[in-house]
């Protein structure tokens, strides 16, 4: 068994698309496992770029993609997604991609409710507004419409009322309209025989390519710090984001996840609210926001910067599972003087080596940095260690050391090439 997992365990947008593509050379599948359209996987290949929300990024490389039932999904905005990487020259037909028939579907009622709530609240999450949330709390409220009841329309009427019983009293509550059960019905049937032709079994299909010593690349969305339950609760997305969730969102054994690599940036991002202990607000904040175009893929909202945070990433590859990382992003720190990682916090006069579970502690904390010497060279499309100024290897070495975890692989720009292995996720440890 050689699989790979791949995860974020930072707070998202790591670059986990551009080393999902890279890797998908040497995988036979690539299978995605939760979140949904919130997500936006950037993958440069020479002068073209792709964005993807939903599609798994082995399509770039033709590999055969399994959009795993632990994904919520949003019919119009995949058929959406399809078309525009069809018109980008990438075609995706039911002979590459899968959908789980027990993935479950997001509806536009998702997403006002999800607008209403962020609109409404005084305590923002700065959701992407996506309707992942509300769809997830109707999955696990046994209420949703899955994939596969497209395609039993004598059995939808009753299912739309068992959802509507819920929304129609929280919209009522919201002030807005009531969502109309004939309506709805005519919509899922209208969008049903474009979507039907790609469902099947997740399980089934992993379980033949088990059988068969096909190669799974199993990739994720989001970020451990945005994980439901490891995450920086309230201000995170409503799945599992860590590794373990794979298994569970794609039908697998745990054991066939494989090697968990985690995508790590050299410097920290978030977007949306929540907790940042690392958070710049300053000119060096600017700098790192502007070198790294960190524009939300999505929304196109400005990242938030900051230093590198070891206490964070240390933590994330624990409860992320995570095997060894990629540090991506290098690049983005050529020509800093100097560069800080913190290395703890300190809250209430004590030093902390982790991030507390309580919110409010979390908001507190005050970052305990250790200055490293930064490189003036450029490290910008380097494809081997021999290319690297030493105040860069330095630099990653102590990332190595401080998050107790190895560097695997390394990414100096956008491009699928620009990449450096240290070891092969791919073989076994
Ligand atoms: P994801 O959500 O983890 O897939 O990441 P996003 O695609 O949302 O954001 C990462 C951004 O950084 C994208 O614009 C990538 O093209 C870009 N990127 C990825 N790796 C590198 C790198 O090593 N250097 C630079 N400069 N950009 C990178
Ligand atoms: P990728 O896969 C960065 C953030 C949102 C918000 C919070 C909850 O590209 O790394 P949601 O819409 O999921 O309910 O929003 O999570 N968020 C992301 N941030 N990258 C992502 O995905 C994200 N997906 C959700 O900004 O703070
Ligand atoms: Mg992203």
């Amino acid at each position: 068994m050689s699989n790979v997992t791949v995860i974020g365990a930072q707070w998202g947008d790591e670059g986990k698309g551009k080393i999902i593509d890279w890797l998908s050379n040497r995988a036979d599948m690539v299978v995605r496992f939760q979140g949904g359209n919130n997500a936006g996987h950037t993958i440069v290949v020479g002068d073209k770029t792709y964005k993807l929300s939903l599609l798994p990024s082995g399509v770039v490389q033709g590999k055969r993609s399994i959009i795993g039932n632990g994904v919520v999904v949003d019919p119009w905005s995949l058929l959406e997604e399809i078309a525009k990487v069809g018109a980008a020259g990438l075609t995706v037909t039911p002979d590459i991609l899968v959908l789980a028939e027990n993935a479950t579907l997001v509806l536009p009622l998702h997403r006002e409710l999800d607008a209403l709530r962020e609109e409404a609240s005084s305590q923002k999450i700065g959701t992407t507004k996506r309707g992942i949330g509300p769809t997830y709390e109707d999955k696990v409220g046994r209420r949703a419409i899955r994939a596969i009841d497209l395609k039993d329309f004598a059995s939808l009427p009753a299912k739309i009322d068992r959802l509507l019983a819920h929304h129609n009293v929280l919209r009522k509550g919201f002030g807005a309209t009531e969502v109309d059960a004939g309506a709805l019905l005519n919509q899922l049937k209208e969008i049903a025989p474009k979507i039907v032709p790609f469902l099947g079994s997740s399980w089934r299909e992993l379980d033949a390519a088990r059988k068969a010593g096909k190669r799974i690349l199993f990739e994720g969305a989001q970020a451990v710090l945005l994980d439901i339950d490891h995450g920086t609760y309230p201000f995170v997305t409503s799945s599992n984001t860590v590794a373990g969730q794979a298994a569970a969102g794609a039908g697998v054994s745990p054991r066939a996840i494989g090697t968990v690599l985690g995508i790590v940036k050299s410097y920290t991002t978030r977007v949306g609210e929540g907790p940042f202990p690392t958070e710049l607000k300053d000119a060096t904040g600017e700098k790192l926001g502007e070198r790294g175009h960190e524009f939300g893929t999505v929304t196109g909202r400005k990242r938030r910067c900051g230093w590198f945070d070891a206490v964070l990433v240390r933590q994330t590859c624990v409860t992320g599972g995570v095997d060894g990382i990629c540090l991506t992003k290098l690049d983005v720190l050529d020509g800093f003087d100097e560069i800080k990682v913190c290395t703890g916090y300190q809250l209430d006069g004590q030093t902390l080596d982790y991030l507390p579970a309580d919110a409010n502690l979390q908001a507190r904390l005050t970052p305990v940095y250790e200055t490293l010497e930064g490189w003036k060279e450029t490290t910008r499309g380097a494809r081997s260690w021999a290319q690297l100024p030493a105040n860069a290897i330095k630099y990653v070495r102590r990332v190595e050391e401080l998050i107790g975890t190895p560097v695997s692989l390394l990414s100096t720009s956008p491009d699928r090439d620009d990449t450096i292995t240290v070891q092969d996720p791919f073989v076994d440890r």
